[in-house]
């Protein structure tokens, strides 16, 4: 194992304007994104969606790197550059999600375990000779009556250490992400709890075995109330809970927390993250505090894009302008600008 390429890749993916693309739907997802602006889930038009994302001029300012689906690493651009080519170019780096989905988690009818470790170290040899350089494998957490459980936590916790060995063992930074379901009337204690929970399975697994804590990433949910929660906390509470909880549970090892924004809308994922870093800059942090945001990036990209190549620009201008915010956000400077 290179534990300076590691610790190298990682730094460079959390670097302090700079944030991850989340751009690894899988075709059920994408084809739901594309179904809400009516364009149909082609590889053409998938390709031509993502292109215009990794060409966004500028965009390297704000994103260091990108998360790819199995077929995009594999795929050339219109004029057949490869895909990771146009994001080398831009100074972008490649990533790549390895896991394979949930599926029902035996025994426990509410919950899910991840799948994906059958053939996984040949898997990331190739990902790595095609330019990936690190590797997300999310893991989801559910809070309801009565769980999560112990047993649901820890299948998933020992998958995400297996995981992340095997990644740094091939070169690939591996991100580990526990999501932590917003879904749920649940209060913002309730996800404290639940989160903690978690990430002291996750790195009780991943410290047993052996991972190079320098050498990954962490991609958390925030401490959160559920998306049915009658009241909701605000930026400030959200911001002093997840530093809260994450001090208790994170070893300060650990060299980064890149955010998923989880379906809440662009307006309050981008004020937490910017409340994260405003308490962070009082109290201190020893991970670096940033983003790797699927939805809340692209909403406003996929909108303006709507599958047609006459409104490439403002589909850029669109994706440029959300990574400006959010890259201010990841600095606790973000000053909304009201939609436009
Ligand atoms: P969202 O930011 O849309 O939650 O997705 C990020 C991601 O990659 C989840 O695995």
């Amino acid at each position: 194992m290179d534990k300076q390429q590691l610790i190298d890749t990682a730094q460079a993916l959390v670097a302090k304007s700079k944030g991850i693309l989340a751009a690894d739907e899988s075709g059920g997802t994408i084809k739901r994104r594309f179904d809400s602006i009516n364009v149909e889930s082609t590889e053409d038009n998938r390709r031509d969606y993502r292109e215009m994302l990794f060409r966004t001029a500028g965009a390297s300012e704000y994103i260091s790197g990108v998360i790819l689906f199995d077929e995009t690493i594999r795929q050339n651009a219109a004029d057949g550059t490869p895909m990771v080519k146009v994001l080398e170019d831009q100074g972008i780096i490649p990533g790549i999600k390895v896991d394979k989905g949930t599926q029902a988690l035996p025994s426990s009818p509410d919950e899910v375990v991840t799948e994906g470790l059958d053939g996984l170290r040949d898997r990331l040899k190739e990902y790595y000779e095609l330019g990936a350089r690190f590797a997300k494998w999310r893991a989801v957490i559910s809070i309801g009556h009565g769980i999560p459980s112990h047993y649901c936590v820890a299948t998933n916790a020992h998958a995400l250490a297996r995981y992340a060995a095997l990644s740094q063992e091939a070169g690939l930074v591996p991100i580990v992400e526990p999501e932590v379901l917003r879904d749920g009337g649940h209060s913002i204690q309730d996800c404290f709890k639940a989160s903690e929970a978690t990430l002291h399975e996750v790195y009780r697994q991943l410290i047993e075995q052996k991972v190079f804590l320098e050498g990954t990433l962490l991609k958390p949910s925030m401490i959160i109330s559920g998306s049915a929660a009658s009241d909701r906390a605000n930026p400030e509470e959200i911001a002093e809970k997840t530093i809260d909880c994450f001090k208790r549970s994170v070893p300060a090892a650990v060299t980064g927390v890149v955010f998923l924004s989880g379906g809440e809308s662009d307006d309050s994922v981008t004020s937490n993250l910017d409340a994260i870093n405003q308490r962070v800059a009082e109290v201190g942090a020893p991970w670096e505090l940033s983003f790797s945001f699927g939805r809340s990036l692209q909403g406003d990209p996929l909108k303006a894009w709507a599958g047609k190549s006459e409104n490439l620009e403002l589909a850029t201008n669109a994706f440029y302008n959300r990574a400006k915010l959010t890259s201010a956000a990841r600095q606790g400077k973000y000053v909304p600008d009201g939609g436009n």
